[in-house]
């Protein structure tokens, strides 16, 4: 067993060696892979994976530690450290192809400490099926936990952002790339949790998850867009850091309650340009990002600020800051303003489309949203009211729904995850259906966070 295993690798690691030497189709690097899948297939007689994993510099293969080191697998070892791999799963069925494409995403990814989200992600698109990757073998942890930490993090960078600014000095770039990277990684595995984390609105520390939230409204519009990583990762910084001029404004301004005065909206005015200046001062920063950050109140139709000259072109991506702020903002309850539930929002913005709005991104929200989003309130046709915790499909299949109060509207004990899809036994259609949205605040005994602890379940 322990020779077999070692072949694996040796083999795994000569490919890669040789990707490094000749061009992908050439016999030293194809061998090596289809001798990597013989090797392997014996393994799969009693078993369904085969767990690879790094642990203290040994390479650990099912177990069993690999000490045979030769040149090409420490080069194998190198990359996997490099790109910030603990543990990788072969499964039953894996197939030559999977391997040929798993040693070109090791020789071809360039990047350092990917986050183990991002990696997935590549992987599903390369479109890489047998060969999982995983923080550690064992605990592996589940989408939601991930999703908060992934959360947690960006909201702590922004906070330091915009802290730095404060004290005059310039923020770290290249922390909120790898921030939007992570987040971008699990709008794609799971958009449904990281949406749900977008419902945190924290009335005291608003500009902080608002700014979370617009990136992560903004990844999922650009992932429904189809556009390329680059763009992607550009939006979402833009996104997190679409306000960070804003901290060049006296705060009692930014949390003042009620309509400004003139002059007080001519320094609110100021804040796309400064963050402009800002964003020019730090590393890792898109130039198209800074446009879009100094034009996202700029409007569809041109008519906000600052005031575009008549041959100025704006950038598209500018549109789509737009739209997830103002869904953002509308949902949020301010001083000012009640939350108003996803639909509601969304009907207000049905009608600034083609105006203050793109009408195309407005219906591209919608679509990636669903018409259900993610922590509507709903009553069902039993009478019982509940939260929508998940969209599959883009919204397209049936809702995920957890009831939160019986028929008699008395709070349930635990919360309980229903299918739409059970059937009566009597009469076979569906058991239960939604027939309407609740608002949260006509609801008095739900708080924001207990839809919010519904939705992470
Ligand atoms: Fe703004
Ligand atoms: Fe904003």
């Amino acid at each position: 067993m322990e020779n077999a295993i070692a072949g694996v690798i040796r083999h795994l690691g000569a490919s890669l060696k040789n990707r490094g030497l000749y061009p992908p189709m050439h016999p030293l690097v194809r061998t090596p892979v289809e001798k990597c899948r013989m090797e392997l297939a014996p393994f799969f007689a009693d078993r369904s994976e085969l767990a690879l994993t790094v642990s203290d510099g040994t390479l650990v293969l099912e177990g069993v530690p690999i000490f045979q080191l030769t040149s090409s697998l420490e080069l194998f070892m190198a990359r996997l450290g490099a790109i910030g791999l603990p543990a990788i799963i072969f499964e039953r069925g894996i197939s030559v192809e999977d391997i040929e494409l798993f040693v070109r995403f090791l020789h071809e990814t360039k990047e350092q400490g990917l986050p183990i989200p991002e990696i997935k992600a590549r992987l599903a698109r390369w479109g890489v099926t047998h060969i999982r990757v995983t923080a550690t073998e064992e605990e592996e942890k589940d989408d939601f936990t991930l999703a908060r930490e992934i959360y947690g993090n960006a909201l702590g960078v922004v906070v330091r952002a915009l802290k730095d600014v404060r004290n005059g000095k310039t923020p770290d770039g290249a922390e909120s790339d790898r921030a939007v990277r992570e987040m971008s990684g699990m709008v794609s595995r799971n958009r449904d949790a990281m949406l749900a984390l977008t419902l945190i609105k924290n009335f005291d520390e608003y500009t902080y998850n608002h700014s979370v939230n617009v990136s992560v409204l903004s990844l999922t519009v650009a992932e429904t867009l189809g556009l390329p990583d680059t763009e992607r990762i550009g939006i979402g910084v833009a996104g997190l850091l679409h306000d960070v001029g804003k901290t060049q404004l006296a705060l009692n301004l930014i949390r003042k309650p009620g309509t400004l005065t003139v002059e007080e909206f001519e320094e609110i005015k100021k804040h796309p340009e400064e963050g402009f200046v800002i964003l020019g001062k730090m590393t890792h920063i898109q130039e198209s990002t800074r446009s879009v950050v100094r034009e996202h109140h700029m409007r569809f139709d041109r008519t906000g600020y600052p005031r575009p000259e008549p041959e100025y072109r704006m950038n598209p991506h500018s549109h789509v800051i737009a739209v997830a702020d103002c869904y953002d903002a509308l949902t949020t309850m301010r001083s000012y303003q009640k939350a108003r539930t996803p639909q509601q929002a969304l009907e207000i913005m049905r009608k600034l489309a083609g105006k203050s709005l793109d009408p195309d991104l407005v219906e591209l929200l919608e679509r990636s949203l669903g018409v259900y989003p993610v922590g509507t309130m709903v009553r069902l046709n039993t009478m019982e009211v509940g939260v929508v915790t998940g969209a599959p499909d883009g919204g397209r299949s049936e809702p995920k729904v957890v009831i939160l109060f019986d028929r008699a509207g008395n709070t349930l004990a635990a919360p309980e995850g229903v299918d739409l899809r059970e059937p009566d036994p009597f009469s076979g259609r569906p058991r239960r259906m939604i027939i309407g949205i609740v608002n949260p605040l006509m609801h008095p005994p739900v708080a924001m966070k207990g839809v919010l602890q519904a939705v992470m379940g």
